[in-house]
């Protein structure tokens, strides 16, 4: 074991660590603004946006990850003549692809609700709207953070797919340093490592947030 080389290699694998930090955030936020819409209007009252929101949801849950990363980097610059920047198209292809799981789990919350509830607004008058938002989502929140810090783990080391397209996150890095000093064992051991270290983070994070409130 070369504890020398990992000594080198860890600044740059930290910076590595950022980045993928960062596509993970990015990803998640833009996950969760389809998602929370994606996953109103499948349970939603209007059968031709819970229809598109089904299939949206089934399309990107029955492909792979890794060919939506191909598809939009590859593929989409053929159709729209334009090069698409890896970052952008991580970010994009994690999104919409995390959009489709938080849509699950944000459905999932809601229908977790008692269905008086709902009834309840719309007798005191409320729209199907107003009893959503101040009074199902209140409630539904509860059960959608656990399953929302579980999808942003599997994001996490999800993210490491987009280093097929080239983009420098924590796993490009590891590659990249592997090719000039050849040494694997201890460059993947620091990697796994590093996101050993970031997806504990997360869940004590999250058991902390519900414990709060
Ligand atoms: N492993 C699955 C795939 O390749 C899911 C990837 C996305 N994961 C996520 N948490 N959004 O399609």
């Amino acid at each position: 074991m070369n504890f020398e080389l990992i000594q080198q290699a860890f600044p740059l694998l930290l910076l590595g660590a950022g980045v993928t930090i960062e596509i993970t955030a990015v990803s998640v936020a833009i996950g969760l603004i389809i998602g929370l819409i994606i996953g109103i209007l499948r349970i939603g009252q209007i059968r031709v946006l819970r229809i598109i929101a089904t299939i949206y949801a089934d399309c990107i849950r029955g492909t792979p990850l890794l060919v939506q990363i191909f598809l939009i980097y590859f593929a989409l610059p053929m159709i729209s003549g334009h090069r698409v920047d890896p970052f952008l198209a991580a970010v994009t292809a994690c999104g919409i692809n995390s959009g489709a799981y938080v849509s699950e789990i944000i459905r999932a919350g809601i229908q977790s609700i008692d269905i008086g509830q709902m009834e309840a607004g719309r007798s005191l008058g409320l729209t199907w709207w107003q009893t959503m938002y101040h009074i199902i989502l209140p409630q539904a929140l509860r059960n959608i953070l656990p399953p929302l810090g579980n999808e942003f783990i599997a994001m996490l080391k999800d993210s490491s797919l987009v280093s097929v397209i080239g983009f420098e996150e924590l796993t490009r890095r590891g590659q990249l340093i592997i090719a000039q000093t050849y040494g694997s064992f201890e460059i993947w051991l620091t990697v796994a490592f590093l996101y050993l270290v970031m997806t504990l983070a997360i869940s004590r994070l999250v058991s902390f947030l519900e414990r709060r409130k």
